[in-house]
């Protein structure tokens, strides 16, 4: 069959197709370890477990409302009212099927064809992929080591043309764990104080796993800004939900509509069932979410320690999120090649920077969403196939 152009345009996220060749190696009986996709190795909640049970029991088993059920709407707006000092109301926001969801309707309702829209590179492949889909131009915004993998605000402003229609901002950040401080957002919305058109699609889905003194603030809570902000937040990192497919958006009440209106046109709505677990997520208890973030500190300190050990490799410590992204340019090869290399004979896998975007290249990207065992001793094979790498580049 011949499919359409704009099938051409549409990008991939390279975590589905490495976990398939992961699991092709298992299937002939290799042992890999899964440093690759940003799924949290919890089991979710029991409390949401349970719920999301009952409600099945009460009837939740029917078609509801595209933006969401009202209870949910007015525990999204709840929430984040309490988390970022917001004021939104239950009509500026929707649930969706995932976080991912609120990328497509977002840009395929703001951008027509010839739009500028500002994205993180290295940032979320979705984002780029969705952006050349809808016929939009993907403006690079390139997030640097050097910078402590946020960017250079002065770019930033230099970036933004009378085309600019959105700005893409992911803090914390996959797949780098940057983090943007109160003070870098102040001055972004600065920035776009000038340019009252411009609309910003904040994606805060790390929001809640942060390690140290890092607090969460969204560019939603500056002047002006919340009238033009859409905050992506989901359920699928904070309370181990990948599989429930859950996430949310809070912005202005046109947007909304238009997004319900989209939601109408895919889905029709979001599981009814998962819905009343949602609301029992976010009202419920969270000690196992500080369970969870204190153990992924641990890990993320084994990770960043395992990985400078590494000749070759340089990692920082990120604030937040549960990914590092050492830098290996000192290997002399294509990230690409690392990353195939690592899962092909080391048994390990992980993904190339530049799964990211070109600005990737250089770097690897590992999630440490896995045990400390299996964290060192993916490092202890790294280590021991190294040499065997060094012997390729020679040959
Ligand atoms: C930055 C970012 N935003 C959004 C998502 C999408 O999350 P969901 O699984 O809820 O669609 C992810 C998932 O990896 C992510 O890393």
């Amino acid at each position: 069959m011949k499919l359409a152009n704009w099938m051409s345009r549409l990008g991939t996220e390279t975590a589905f197709e490495v976990l398939a060749r992961a699991r092709a190696l298992e299937a002939q009986g290799r042992k890999i370890i899964h440093l690759q996709i940003g799924e949290p190795d919890f089991d979710t909640p029991k409390n949401i477990r349970e719920k999301a049970k009952t409600a099945i029991d009460e009837g939740y088993t029917h078609y509801g409302p595209s933006a969401g059920l009202p209870d949910m709407r007015a525990a999204m707006a709840e929430y984040l009212n309490k988390t970022r000092g917001l004021n939104y109301i239950p009509e500026e926001t929707i649930i969706f099927p995932g976080g991912k969801p609120v990328m497509f309707f977002t840009i395929m309702a703001l951008c027509n064809p010839g739009d500028e829209v500002i994205y993180p590179n290295p940032g979320f492949p979705i984002y780029e992929s969705m952006i050349n889909f809808i016929g939009a131009k993907a403006v690079p915004l390139p997030i640097r080591e050097e910078n402590d993998f946020n960017f250079d605000i002065k770019e930033f402003e230099r970036l933004i043309t009378h085309k600019t229609k959105l700005i893409i901002l992911n803090s914390p950040a996959n797949p780098t764990g940057g983090f943007l401080e109160k003070d870098d957002l102040e001055k972004i919305a600065k920035i776009l104080a000038k340019h009252p058109d411009v609309a910003v699609l904040s994606d805060e889905i790390y929001s809640r796993i942060l390690y140290g003194s890092a607090k969460h603030h969204s560019i939603a809570e500056f002047p002006g800004m919340k009238e033009r902000t859409i905050i992506l937040e989901g359920f699928s990192k904070t309370y181990a939900m990948t599989g429930w497919r859950l996430g949310y958006a809070a912005g202005p009440k046109d947007l909304i509509t238009a997004m319900a209106r989209l939601a109408t046109n895919c889905h029709s709505c979001t599981a009814s069932y998962a819905q009343i677990a949602a609301i029992e997520a976010l009202q419920g208890p969270q000690d196992d979410v500080v369970k969870m973030v204190a153990e992924f500190k641990r890990r993320r300190d084994v990770i960043v320690a395992g990985l400078n050990k590494l000749p070759g490799f340089t990692c920082q410590t990120p604030k937040a999120a549960f990914y590092v992204f050492p830098n290996i340019k000192k290997l002399g090869r294509p990230a690409k090649q690392v990353a195939d290399f690592l899962l092909q004979d080391a048994g390990v896998a992980c993904l190339s920077g530049t799964a990211f975007g070109a600005f990737g290249e250089g770097y690897l990207r590992f999630s440490y969403a896995n045990s400390v065992e299996n964290i060192q001793e993916a490092m202890k094979k790294i280590g021991e196939a190294l040499p065997r790498l060094e012997r390729m580049t020679a040959a």
